[in-house]
This record gives C-alpha cells, sequence and structure tokens, in this order.
C-alpha cells in the first residue's frame, strides 16, 4: 500500500544542512497498523509528511497503490492526496466554526451536494460517537472528543490510508486508550490503514502490529510487533519496551529497597521473560521441585501484544550454585529468557 524507498530528507538552512530522514526504506501492508516509535527529534514528523509529500524527499521514491508520488503534477497529486487522512497531536480545529463545519469543510471539494455532505457528516459523527455534539463549538469539546472530530474530518473523503501524528500525545492515558481503541475499530471495519507516529511504546503496544524505531533519522529496526516486543535487538528498543512495560521502574524501585535488594550468598536477583501460553506458575513450582531452587517473586507482568501474552517476572532464587546453574539451564530449555541481575559480592556458593 505505502512504498518509502531510500528516503532521505535534507532541510537547507543559511548556512547548515539538517538531514532529518537517512535512507529509510519502509513498506506498509493494507490493513497494517504500522507504528513508528522514536524519541523527539528523529524524524518521525519528517517521514509521515513524506508519505503524502506534505514533505518532499530530497531522495528517494514515495509509491502509494501502486502510484510513485514524486513525479505527479500538482493536480494529480491533489487527488490522491485525498485517499490519505491526517490527524496530529493538537488536532487542529477551527475554533470558530462548528463540528459539522469543522467536518463539512473537508468536503468542500467533494462534488457532492450539500444534502449528501450533511448526511455524510453526520455519519461521519456518528462513526466517531460524536452525533450529539453536531453544533458544538471545539471549545466546548474535550480533548479526546476534539480528536474524535479531527479524525471524522480526516475520514470524510472515505481515504484508505490514515497517517497519525502524536495523536494521543496530549490526551491523558484513559482518553488515550478511548482514542486508540476507535483506531482499531476504524482498521478493522472499514480495513483502513493506519500509519501513527508516537514516542510512547504503549501507545505501539496497544494497537499496532507492526512496528519500526527511528534513531537519528534512520530506521534501526522494524518488524511485527511480537518480535519486536520479545526479541528486540537494539539497544533503544529494548529501552523503550522497558519503559512500556514497566520492567525497569519495578527493578528500580526493588534495588533501591534494602530488603530487596540485599541478596544472601545462595541468592541470584533475576529478570525472566517468556513469549506464549505458558505462565511462570508451573515452571516456577518445578524449579522447587526438581532442583530444589526456591523462588520468590518480586514483580510480575503481562502484555499482550496482538493477542500473544508476553511475561515478565523479577524473581530471587535460592539454592546451592550447583541447583541455581541446574535450574537456570533447565528455564532457558523452556524458552525463559533469563537475566541475572544481581548476585552476592561473594558471587555466591
Ligand atoms: N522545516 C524544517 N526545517 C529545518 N529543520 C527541520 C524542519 N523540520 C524538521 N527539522 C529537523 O529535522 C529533525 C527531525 O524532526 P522531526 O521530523 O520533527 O522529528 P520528530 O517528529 O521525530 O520529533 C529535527 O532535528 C528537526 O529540528
Ligand atoms: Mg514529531
Amino acid at each position: 500500500m505505502i512504498e518509502l524507498k531510500d528516503i532521505s530528507v535534507v532541510f537547507s538552512q543559511k548556512n547548515r544542512q539538517i538531514t532529518a530522514v537517512t535512507d529509510v526504506d519502509l513498506t506498509i501492508e493494507k490493513g497494517d497498523v504500522y507504528g513508528i516509535v522514536g524519541y523527539s527529534g528523529a524524524g518521525k514528523s519528517t517521514l509521515v509528511r513524506v508519505i503524502n509529500l506534505l514533505q518532499r524527499p530530497t531522495t528517494g521514491n514515495v509509491i502509494v497503490d501502486g502510484v510513485e508520488f514524486t513525479t505527479l503534477k500538482p493536480k494529480e497529486l491533489r487527488e490522491k492526496r485525498k485517499n490519505i487522512g491526517m490527524i496530529f497531536q493538537h488536532f487542529n480545529l477551527m475554533d470558530s466554526r462548528t463540528i459539522f463545519e469543522n467536518v463539512d469543510f473537508s468536503l468542500k471539494y467533494s462534488g457532492k451536494k450539500k444534502v449528501e455532505r450533511k448526511k455524510k457528516v453526520e455519519e461521519l459523527l456518528e462513526l466517531v460517537g460524536l452525533a450529539d455534539k453536531i453544533n458544538a463549538y471545539p471549545s466546548q469539546l474535550s480533548g479526546g472528543q476534539k480528536q474524535r472530530v479531527a479524525i471524522a474530518r480526516a475520514l470524510a473523503n472515505d481515504p484508505e490510508i490514515l497517517l497519525c501524528d502524536e495523536a494521543t500525545s496530549a490526551l491523558d492515558p484513559k482518553t488515550t486508550l478511548q482514542i486508540l481503541a476507535l483506531l482499531k475499530e476504524l482498521n478493522k471495519k472499514l480495513g483502513l490503514t493506519i500509519v501513527l507516529i508516537t514516542h510512547e511504546m504503549q501507545v505501539v503496544k496497544e494497537i499496532c502490529n507492526k512496528v519500526a524505531v527511528m534513531e537519528d533519522g534512520r530506521v534501526i529496526e522494524h518488524g511485527d510487533s511480537v518480535q519486536i516486543f520479545s526479541q528486540p535487538k537494539e539497544h533503544l528498543t529494548k529501552d523503550f519496551i522497558r519503559t512500556a512495560t514497566h520492567v525497569d521502574q519495578a527493578l528500580e524501585t526493588i534495588l533501591g529497597h534494602k530488603k530487596f535488594s540485599q541478596i544472601g550468598d545462595d541468592e541470584w536477583l533475576a529478570e525472566l521473560s517468556y513469549v506464549g501460553e505458558q505462565t511462570g506458575q508451573p515452571i516456577i513450582a518445578e524449579l522447587f521441585s526438581q532442583y530444589d531452587v526456591v523462588t520468590n517473586i518480586l514483580y510480575g507482568n503481562v502484555e499482550i501484544i496482538q493477542e500473544v501474552p508476553l511475561g515478565s517476572l523479577v524473581v530471587t532464587f535460592k539454592g546451592t550454585i550447583e541447583n541455581r546453574q541446574r535450574a537456570l539451564a533447565f528455564l532457558e530449555s523452556q524458552e525463559v529468557n533469563v537475566t541475572i541481575i544481581k548476585e552476592s559480592a561473594q558471587g555466591g556458593k
């Protein structure tokens, strides 16, 4: 559906050049909810604006639905752009116009008659759950409701693609989840392809089936969400995931607490992670029955990414060093990933 080939974007300012995007290749398929995650300044907004050519790439090709965008004439491009809706962090609504007028504005060049337009606006507002706000003004709406209006407006010309640039970054966590649920619903119901830019892995976790991680203008890692979440390769990706799953926060609490952070000579503090149906419970029971290793669970978490459970546990293992090593080998044979966070100063016996 969307192919970005070897995209670079260089901004020339008076006496220097800023490279915002470097050599990006990305393929987004029909029906994907594709997350692009990275810290501020990574080049995400620039890259997403390249998709509808709001930003012309310095080099590279943009192919949407089989059409090379960079060689289109202005009029053809305007027509093709109707197939791509866009929403932003700050909603960009017109404050002096009603919700009806805000959405209707997008239909200005649709060639539809006034009655048809009215019907379409009503349908769109129904779709985003705001039918009762049709005559309200933006100032009378909450942030979440404003973003719903922006979504209705973006969908006015029945686009197949929706670009979302930090669309939930100005919203509280609960409202964020509601907007993400709406996007997911639109993806399913309309077959809408969604490209979602965010600095929060949490957002990716909720709805994206694929994800690309950007750093300094480059895509450093990309793939299926389950694969990226369960086996991140790059340091930055790991950072993002650990923040989203609160494992780092848990470890910080544990290590900062005397009672938990003091590890006996016969103990390890370890982090376990696993993918799929198995839960920690039977395995940990086995550590005791088979290897005489006592496990104390300090933290546990399960994330469901695209219907696949990903578990994390922070535990202490207590037992002789031989038994702990055998237990470790057993865990690894069960495809539980084990990282020893801390062992006693003596190294343990
Ligand atoms: N129009 C512009 N002119 C000059 N530099 C820009 C322009 N737009 C973005 N940049 C620079 O490009 C880099 C990437 O910006 P951006 O795409 O907005 O990143 P992100 O959305 O990931 O925060 C930044 O260093 C930013 O300052
Ligand atoms: Mg941005």
